[in-house]
């Protein structure tokens, strides 16, 4: 059988880069391929959330993206997300929060909770759980990461006792 290979650039964690990928492939694949391992790949279906990439600042399920549309596009890994060794303020939200237990998920829920950050939206606690809903979670029972995102977006949960609980 053959195999066709076509040659693609495009900005990859703020770099631009030329690969030559198989048409066949998804991006999760390629990027897994080429060493971007913190893109998870769970149920392959578009169904669990975990391989999320940003495409042009919109979280993506790389499993059902091939590789050859990145051409041209402008695409964020986790491990394009912390400058210099440092933390986001997003990443350290989950860290702080108790977001992360296996830490399957959580690549794609930093990037796709980034992207809500950096759009500069407000969001209700409700709008933001519709955002997040794409992502499953096998652990955490989702309360500390909805914590954790509405603490990325400046939108703590105030407690019906009036005090700004820090924790
Ligand atoms: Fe892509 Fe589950 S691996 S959505
Ligand atoms: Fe394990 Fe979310 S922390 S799947």
């Amino acid at each position: 059988m053959f195999t066709t290979y076509k040659r693609i650039s495009f900005k990859l964690n703020g770099q631009e880069v030329i690969w030559e990928v198989d048409v066949r492939k998804s991006l999760l694949e390629v990027l897994r391929e080429k060493g971007l391992t913190g893109v998870k790949k769970g149920c392959g279906v578009g169904e669990c959330g975990a391989c999320t990439v940003l495409i042009d600042e919109t979280p993506t399920d790389s499993c059902l993206y091939l590789a050859v549309w990145a051409e041209g596009k402008t695409i964020r890994t986790i491990e394009g997300i912390a400058k210099n060794g440092e933390l986001t303020a997003v990443q350290q939200a989950f860290v702080e929060e108790g977001a992360i237990q296996c830490g399957f998920c959580t690549p794609g829920l930093v990037l796709t909770t980034t992207a809500l950050a950096e759009s500069g939206k407000d969001y209700t606690p409700d709008e933001l759980k519709r955002e997040l809903s794409g992502h499953i979670c096998r652990c955490t029972g989702y309360q500390k990461i909805f914590s954790a995102a509405e603490r990325s977006l400046g939108q703590e949960h105030h407690c019906a006792c009036g005090h700004h609980h820090e924790e």
